[in-house]
C-alpha cells in the first residue's frame, strides 16, 4: 500500500514507518516539524535504505494537502500529527483544538475528495478518563477526561465514528495507545522531547546521562503495589507493529483497539527494571502527587490480540535497554 503518514517525523511515526517499509509498504510523509526534526526521517531512510517523499507542511494547510494527494496515489492514511503535551493543552486549549481537531477535519475533507477510505488514528488511553482497570474498549469513553488534549482525542474519535457511519465503504480505526517507551534497536531513532521531559522514561534516561540530577517520583502514597503510579508501558516497536496489523486487518466501519502490554508496572518497578537491564543507578526522591495523575491504569488487549492478530513481543527490560542505547548514543537527541 502507499500510505500517507501525518506526523511521520515524530517518535511513534518514525518507528511505524520503519515497520511499514520493512513490510513492503511505501510511505509519503507530511510533518511541520513543530515537535521533531528532519534528521529523524533521514535516519529512517538510513535504516530502511530508502528515500521517503517528505512534505514539510502543516495539516491545517488544505492547499498543500491537495497538492500531496494530487501527486501521490494514496491508499491509506496513518494520522499521528498532533500536539500532545497535557499541561500545555490546559494553558492553551484553543490551540489544541485547532491543531488536533482542525487538522483532522482538513484531512477527512481531502480524503473524501480523493476517495481514500482507510484511516488509522493515534488515540490515547486518556479517552477512558478514570475507568475500572483493566481498560476495555467496551467501557464508555469520554467521561472525566481531565485535559483539553484528552478531549481532542475523544472528539476526533467521535468525528471518525460519525463519518464512518455515513459511508459503508469507509474503514476507520482508532488505536488507543497506553504508555509508549523504548526505541529502535539500532539506537538511531528514539524519543526526543524538547526541554524538560514530562514523561517518565525520557526523564530516567536523562538522569542516567547526568543531564538531570535525580528523578522526582510523583507520589508514593497511591493505593498500588508499592504506592507509586502504575501504567502500561509498551515498546514503541510493538506499537509500530500494531499499526501494521490495523492496516492489514482493516475492515468497513469504525473500530477501536487498545494497544498496550496488558500489564501494569509501577514507577519503582520501572526504575528497578531500568537499573538491572542497563547497570545505571538512578537517584530519586519522592515528591508530592502530580495534579491530574491517575493512580493506576493498564489495558485489556484481548480485542487487538484476536481481531488484529497482534501481540507484543518485547518486555519492559527490552524497552529500558533500547531507550538507554538511544539516549546514551544521542545525548542531544537529533542535534548533531
Ligand atoms: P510527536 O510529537 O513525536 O509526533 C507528532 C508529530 O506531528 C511531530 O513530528 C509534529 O511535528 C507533527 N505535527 C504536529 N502538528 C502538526 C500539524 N498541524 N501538521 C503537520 N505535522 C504536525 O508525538 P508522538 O509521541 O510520536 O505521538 C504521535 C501521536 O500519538 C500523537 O497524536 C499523540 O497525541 C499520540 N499519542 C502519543 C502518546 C505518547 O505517549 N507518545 C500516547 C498516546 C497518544
Ligand atoms: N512520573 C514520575 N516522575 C516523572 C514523570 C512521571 O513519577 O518525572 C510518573 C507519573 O506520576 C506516572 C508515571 O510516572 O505515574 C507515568 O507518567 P508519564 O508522564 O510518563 O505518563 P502518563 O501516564 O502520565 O501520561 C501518558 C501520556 C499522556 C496521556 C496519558 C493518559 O504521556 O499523553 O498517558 O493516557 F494523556
Amino acid at each position: 500500500m502507499n500510505i500517507l503518514v501525518t506526523g511521520g517525523a515524530g517518535y511513534i511515526g518514525t518507528h511505524t514507518i520503519v515497520a511499514l517499509i520493512s513490510n513492503g509498504h511505501s510511505v509519503v510523509v507530511i510533518d511541520n516539524l513543530i515537535n521533531s526534526s528532519r534528521e529523524s526521517l533521514r535516519r529512517v531512510e538510513e535504516i530502511t535504505d530508502t528515500t521517503i517523499p517528505f512534505y514539510e507542511a502543516d495539516l491545517r494547510d488544505y492547499d498543500t494537502l491537495g497538492g500531496i494527494f494530487n501527486e501521490h496515489p494514496i491508499d491509506a492514511v496513518i494520522h499521528f500529527a498532533g500536539l500532545k503535551a497535557v499541561g500545555e493543552s490546559t494553558e492553551n486549549p484553543a490551540r489544541y483544538y485547532r491543531f488536533n481537531v482542525g487538522s483532522t477535519l482538513n484531512l477527512l475533507k481531502i480524503m473524501n475528495e480523493y476517495n481514500v477510505k482507510k484511516l488509522v488514528f493515534s488515540s490515547s488511553a486518556t479517552v477512558y478518563g478514570s475507568a475500572p482497570v483493566p481498560y476495555v474498549e467496551s467501557h464508555p469513553a469520554g467521561r472525566d477526561i481531565t485535559s483539553p488534549y484528552g478531549k481532542t482525542k475523544y472528539m476526533i474519535e467521535e468525528i471518525l465514528s460519525d463519518v464512518a457511519m455515513s459511508d459503508s465503504s469507509i474503514e476507520f480505526t482508532s488505536l488507543r495507545y497506553f504508555n509508549p517507551i523504548g526505541a529502535h534497536e539500532s539506537g538511531r531513532i528514539g524519543e526526543n522531547p524538547t526541554g524538560t521531559p514530562n514523561n517518565l522514561m525520557p526523564y530516567i534516561t536523562q538522569v542516567a546521562t547526568k543531564q538531570r540530577e535525580s528523578l522526582r517520583i510523583w507520589g508514593d502514597d497511591y493505593d498500588t503495589v508499592d504506592g507509586t503510579g502504575v501504567r502500561d508501558y509498551i515498546h514503541v516497536s510493538d506499537l509500530a507493529s500494531g499499526h501494521l496489523a490495523a492496516l492489514t486487518h482493516s475492515k468497513p466501519g469504525y473500530h477501536v483497539y487498545n494497544l498496550g502490554s496488558g500489564k501494569g508496572t509501577s514507577v519503582l518497578e520501572l526504575l528497578r527494571a531500568f537499573e538491572v537491564s542497563t547497570g545505571q543507578k538512578i537517584p530519586y526522591e519522592i515528591a508530592p502527587r502530580r495534579p491530574g495523575d491517575l493512580p493506576e491504569f493498564y489495558a485489556d488487549v484481548h480485542l487487538a490480540n484476536s481481531e488484529l492478530n497482534w501481540q507484543t513481543t518485547k518486555t519492559v527490560e527490552d524497552a529500558c535497554r533500547d531507550s538507554w542505547r538511544w539516549q546514551s548514543e544521542n545525548p542531544n537527541g537529533y542535534e548533531q
